[in-house]
């Protein structure tokens, strides 16, 4: 049943394409704006797809945006649905099987996160090189789909090897300072007390936010392979003298806009094949 959905998504959206698209983009706050940067666009709003949640957050539109960018054929999510909505991890999840039906092999993950790692800044991009899911919850838990994905599917990689060196290549020629480290996906929607802080520092983590982990566990357990990008949109709430804000948030991922467009731009035009 929950297969046949995706199916049926993805297929209205396959009835209104002329090309597949290779590579996905999951474009998180205050991000979206690369998705107007596509070529050709063909714009579907999630709430005219067949069983896609709608999308909540302000800073997020809520549209899949599907054209070509530096050559290659994109989709891109202007807006993800986060678990603190409260949509389930498959309702969360949902999206990636639908690009992974449309043909998707490649997905782009991105996020404004805080930076636990006292040598970031904010507006410091960071190349995701592995995740700590500490959601207490898993999208994959449930019947699995054995002809999408293992029962106990490997996690070792979860962020593509290539596509990290790939990432670190391209910030080289950019002549862009990138940071790299451990993504760690919180439920939200508080930010982190000071002691959180400096548990998730303990715990190996480099930044922190409140999406990510879950498209990816469930990307890698459909074959996809995937390179995560953090923009540090600010310092961990707990190691700030003063109260974190949304708009803080957004106000950096504004800053650190042309930085970001700039790198996607250049990972997509000298992307292996
Ligand atoms: Cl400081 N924490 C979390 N959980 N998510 C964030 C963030 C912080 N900054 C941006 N997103």
């Amino acid at each position: 049943m929950y297969q046949l959905h995706v199916k049926e998504a993805a297929d209205h959206i396959q009835n209104q394409l002329q090309v597949e698209p290779t590579v996905g983009l999951i474009l998180g706050s205050g991000l979206g704006v690369l998705a107007e940067e596509i070529e050709n666009p063909m714009t579907i709003a999630y709430g005219d797809i067949p069983h896609f949640p709608e999308s909540t957050v302000s800073g997020h539109k809520g549209q899949l945006v599907i054209g070509e960018l530096e050559g290659r054929q994109v989709i891109a999510m202007q807006g993800r649905f986060h678990y603190y909505e409260g949509y389930d991890m498959q309702q969360v999840t949902f999206p990636v099987l639908v690009m992974k039906e449309l043909g998707v092999e490649t997905l782009f993950v991105t996020n404004a996160a805080g930076g636990v790692n006292e040598s970031f800044e904010p507006g410091n991009l960071m190349i995701i090189t592995d995740h700590i899911n500490n959601m207490g919850d898993s999208p994959l838990i449930g019947p699995n789909d054995d002809k999408l994905g293992a029962r106990f599917p490997d996690m070792s990689e979860a962020y593509d090897r290539d596509l990290i060196t790939h990432a670190k290549n391209s910030a080289e020629r950019l002549n862009l300072k990138v940071q790299q480290g451990v993504y760690v996906g919180n439920t939200g929607p508080a930010y982190e007390t000071g002691a959180e802080v400096r548990m998730i520092r303990t715990l190996g983590g480099d930044a922190v936010g409140m999406s990510t982990v879950p498209e990816v566990m469930v990307a890698n357990h459909a074959g996809m392979r995937v390179l995560g990008i953090s923009c540090i949109s600010n310092m961990a709430a707990g190691i700030l003298d003063q109260p974190l804000t949304h708009d803080e948030v957004i106000e950096t991922t504004t800053q650190v806009r042309e930085d970001f467009l700039g790198f996607v731009k250049e990972l997509l035009k000298t992307l292996p094949a």
